[in-house]
């Protein structure tokens, strides 16, 4: 299986954290949100994108990217996250966009970052040292799932 992972990481770095743990396991291509060529899809089974959570949405790169792509077929997708919150449901507006091209969205993962927005900063900060051990565990345990999907 051919995959490849999109992604976005600008705050510290939690989610390029995570999208390596997940690469480690499916042993695909990793690029970032700006590098992606769409042209080169057609080499991948199954295409990851993630990146944290901004005010209750994923970074715009990846909303800019995804909301621009032509419809696929036969092409399954993931989606992962990070943020101060940790919540997965954060994961289901890229969801739906993906599905609204085509996509088989086949798998979710989302989990704490460390997040230093706005108030938050002055007490140093909330969700601090996530992620953490448990965390990769998880993203690599999500990993080993969306192999066996696919295998
Ligand atoms: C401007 C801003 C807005 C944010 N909005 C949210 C939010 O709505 N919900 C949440 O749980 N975390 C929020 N966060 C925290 C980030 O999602 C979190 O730090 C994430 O792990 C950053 O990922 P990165 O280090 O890969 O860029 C926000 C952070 C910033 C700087």
């Amino acid at each position: 299986m051919n995959s490849l992972i999109i992604y976005k990481s600008t705050e510290h770095k939690n989610t390029e954290k995570i999208a390596l743990g997940i690469n480690g396991i499916l042993k695909g291509k990793l690029v970032k949100a700006e590098e992606v060529n769409t042209d080169q899809f057609n080499m991948y089974d199954l295409i990851g994108f993630g990146s944290g959570i901004f005010y209750g949405k994923f970074h715009k790169s990846i909303l800019n990217l995804v909301e621009h792509f032509e419809k696929v077929e036969n092409k399954k997708a993931f989606v992962f996250s990070t943020s101060g919150q940790g919540k997965e449901n954060y994961n289901d507006s890229l969801k739906s966009i993906l599905e609204s091209k085509g996509f088989d969205v086949i798998g979710s993962f989302a989990c704490k970052g460390f997040d230093t927005f706005g108030p938050f900063k002055i007490f140093g900060g909330i969700a601090k040292g996530r992620p953490n051990e448990n965390d990769m565990k998880a993203a690599e345990d999500f990993a080993v799932k969306l192999l066996k999907k696919n295998s």
